[in-house]
């Protein structure tokens, strides 16, 4: 699909709440600068889904990335988050490395790499492969343009759960003060400030099953994915941005939690279902005249 000119729209309310059909690198050149608040997205896997929406060879896929994170970089505000969704595949029966080389050249290029969450895909079938088994987590890479960056802890707190029962029952006295890691890494904790707590921060791994109801796309992430980045990162009426848009399902996400969303998809069929996918929750879109 080739893409539309967008270079007319210069205000940032025209771009809020539209998603675009277009290569994302083109179309995000007319974005102002530090507009956005959030980026959460998913972009095409090395080649692994060549049949339905293209692949960038593993070789390639660095070089790829780097010009259009140069623009999400030049587009995010300072104090905000990128979120990539990404998972290596294997190439001649070995892990390749490009994920690796990608935060490598991410890093140089000048963004934090603050923290790797773990999407654990919790109803993953099994399977078995002569030298492996299934694949049942993606990495969800934190990138940030500066150390201090908005984060909600409280908006994802968890239940305390079962662990407190037991670890909480017998407290031994290094559990009673503020005990410093043994490793020097500068990081203690007082295992009793959690007694009687019912709601704990939860860890960097979450428990999540894929959506296997959303047949749209072949690749959609669960609902549940952005849901838990766009609470932790981002304030309501906050922009969110997905360049690899999909099936829409950041931006569904985003209205949900009464944020503004921005998404681009190149591919014409997906973007069409990604604009009938925000017309079944209702989003008060402007069909984009230029369609
Ligand atoms: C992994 S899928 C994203 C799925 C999405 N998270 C969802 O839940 O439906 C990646 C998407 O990026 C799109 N894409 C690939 N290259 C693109 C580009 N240069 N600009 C915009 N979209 C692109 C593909 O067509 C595909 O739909």
């Amino acid at each position: 699909m080739q893409s539309l000119d967008y270079s007319h729209i210069k205000n940032l309310d025209d771009w809020k709440n539209k998603i675009f059909c277009g290569d994302c690198l083109e179309v995000l050149q007319n974005f102002p600068d530090a507009s956005v608040n959030l980026i959460v997205t998913s972009p095409p896997y090395a080649d692994s889904r060549r049949s339905t929406y293209g692949g960038i060879h593993p070789d390639n896929y660095v070089e790829w990335f780097l010009p259009i994170a140069k623009e999400l970089q030049r587009v995010l505000r300072d104090d905000g988050t990128f979120i990539l969704n990404i998972k290596e595949k294997a190439v001649n029966c070995e892990r390749h490395t490009y994920v690796i080389e990608l935060i490598l050249a991410l890093k140089k290029q000048g963004w934090l790499w603050t923290e790797e969450y773990i999407w654990h895909k919790k109803n993953c079938t099994p399977g078995k492969w002569s030298n492996r088994f299934r694949d049942a987590w993606e990495r969800c890479l934190q990138f940030n343009k500066q150390k201090k960056f908005k984060m909600n802890q409280d908006a994802v707190m968890v239940p305390t759960g079962d662990w407190a029962k037991t670890r909480l029952n017998k407290l031994s006295d290094n559990d009673k003060i503020r005990f410093n890691s043994q490793v020097g890494s500068g990081f203690g904790k007082n295992i009793a400030n959690w007694v009687g707590r019912e709601m704990a921060y939860p860890t960097n791994v979450l428990h999540l099953p894929t959506e296997c109801s959303n047949k749209s796309h072949s690749a959609a992430f669960p609902k549940s994915l952005p849901t838990w980045f766009i609470k932790l990162f981002s304030d309501e009426e906050d922009i969110i941005l997905d360049p690899f848009l999909g099936s829409g399902t950041t931006c569904v996400a985003a209205y949900e939690l009464n944020r503004n969303y921005i998404g681009i998809e190149i591919k014409e069929e997906y973007y069409k279902i990604a604009l009938a996918n925000l017309d079944a929750v209702k989003v008060p879109f402007v069909q984009n005249s230029l369609f």
